[in-house]
């Protein structure tokens, strides 16, 4: 198996890498079967991607396994006065929001299409992902425990800054400046 993975500008953004990965996305998160799962793949790639897409920082990064794609990730500059830096803001503690919050590499998601898991793509992805990044810190919000998740990341030098900030979900840190 080999994968490599590729930064893409917005305009890189084609069509078909917008299928790609409404693809991907619907075999991590959906049921195949379900209508309502084909409109969740088709509203991330055709709405919030092109909506974050247009955010300044905004770096995708996809990897293609023996010619398919088989994941992504991306984020852009989480700013105040975005709802999730807003609502983050309010939510953690004053000292960690003020280190944290604001002008930070946001990693929205992270995906690997579940038939190409195990095999490393997203260790890939990761490091494709915070290499050269202009910011100096990074934040992302996933269940911490033993899950690949947070093994990836707890492996990669983030940090849980802020546990339970979203039902099971943890804040993790990234300090870009040591990397
Ligand atoms: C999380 C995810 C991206 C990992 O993709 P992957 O390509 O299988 O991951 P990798 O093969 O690169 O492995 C990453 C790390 O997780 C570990 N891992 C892989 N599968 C695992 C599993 N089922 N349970 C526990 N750890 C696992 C690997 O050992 C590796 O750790 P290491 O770097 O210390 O060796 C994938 O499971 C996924 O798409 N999950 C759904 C979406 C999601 O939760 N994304 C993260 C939200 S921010």
């Amino acid at each position: 198996m080999t994968t490599e993975v590729r930064a893409m500008g917005r305009r890189k953004i084609t069509s078909q890498l917008r299928a790609d990965l409404a693809r991907v996305y619907l075999a991590a998160y959906g049921d195949p079967a379900l209508p309502e799962s084909h409109l969740d793949a088709e509203n991330f790639a055709e709405a919030t991607l092109r909506r974050h897409a247009r955010r300044a920082g905004f770096k995708l990064v996809v990897s293609v396994t023996d010619g398919t794609v088989s994941g992504y990730a991306y984020g852009f500059t989480g700013r105040r006065g975005q709802f999730w830096s807003d609502w983050l803001a309010g939510t953690v503690p004053a000292d960690i929001a003020e280190t944290w919050v604001g002008d930070h590499f946001e990693l929205v998601d992270m995906v690997v299409d579940p038939a190409f898991r195990g095999n490393g793509v997203a260790g890939l992805l990761h490091d494709e992902l915070v290499s050269g990044l202009p910011q100096e810190r990074a934040l992302l919000a996933t269940v911490p425990g033993a899950g690949a998740a947070p093994r990836l990341y707890e492996g990669r030098g983030w940090q849980v800054v802020a546990a339970e900030i979203d039902g099971s979900k943890a804040l993790y840190g990234l300090d870009l400046r040591t990397i």
